[in-house]
């Protein structure tokens, strides 16, 4: 079968590339406005970009009257976030933040969620996530120009909290302890435990200076 991206409407288009395009892991965003009010939302447009500098990148779609949601607006006005890693045991809670606030509302208050202070940025972290990334704004894009329908947010990371129990005797990340939860397609999610985890070694000498062309 094939689809021509070309024909199709923004709906169709999410359809087919947020249901194949997966797991996609899952940023949990604190942010705070100007006025002082925290919010915090899910978003899994969302990767790592570059260790140097550590930088990541959430993807903020607009409401469909054109209005950025509060998380884009409260990032541009104060350049800092926190982006929380989301574990099983939260997942729910996770989810009711994804609903519409008003941006005078809080969704830590609002659902009840238990948050700590962070070091280096006034927006909150979550307690009980294994990692959160203390951020600030690099670059904020409107995409594409002319006719946005997102912004491409580049946050660099500057630090972050890890629960030391995930770490195995090597001091590497045990992935099935880290049971992070992922976003698949329609209402499915995925985790990081059990048999979705196996170890691959990369081919000898992979990360050799490619030749000259
Ligand atoms: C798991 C999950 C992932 C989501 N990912 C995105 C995303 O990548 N981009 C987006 O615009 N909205 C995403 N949403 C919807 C937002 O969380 C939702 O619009 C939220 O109300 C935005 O909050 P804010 O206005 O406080 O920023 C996601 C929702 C869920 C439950």
């Amino acid at each position: 079968m094939l689809i021509d991206f070309s024909a199709l409407d923004a709906r169709t288009a999410y359809f087919w590339m947020a249901s194949t395009i997966t797991p996609r892991p899952v940023a949990w965003v604190s942010t705070c406005s100007a006025a002082g009010v925290h919010n915090l939302a899910p978003f899994s447009f969302f990767q790592m970009v570059t260790p140097s500098p550590p930088t990541l990148m959430i993807s903020p779609l607009l409401h469909p009257d054109g209005r950025a949601k509060d998380t884009t607006r409260n990032i541009e006005e104060t350049g800092e976030l926190v982006v929380n890693l989301v574990p099983f045991a939260l997942v729910d809670r996770m989810n009711a933040t994804s609903f519409s606030y008003g941006p005078g509302e809080s969704e830590i208050e609002q659902c009840d969620i238990a948050t700590v202070a962070a070091t280096m940025v006034k927006p909150r972290r979550v307690a009980g996530v294994p990692v959160s990334f203390e951020c600030r704004l690099a670059s904020s894009t409107a995409y594409p120009p002319g006719k946005p329908s997102c912004h491409v947010i580049l946050a660099q990371v500057i630090a972050a909290h890890i629960d030391e129990t995930l770490l195995d005797a090597g001091g590497q990340i045990d992935p099935v302890r880290l049971d992070l939860v992922s976003r698949m397609g329609a209402d499915w999610y995925g985790r990081t435990t059990g048999q979705a985890n196996f170890s691959l070694k990369r081919p000898e000498g992979w990360n050799r200076l490619p030749p000259a062309s």
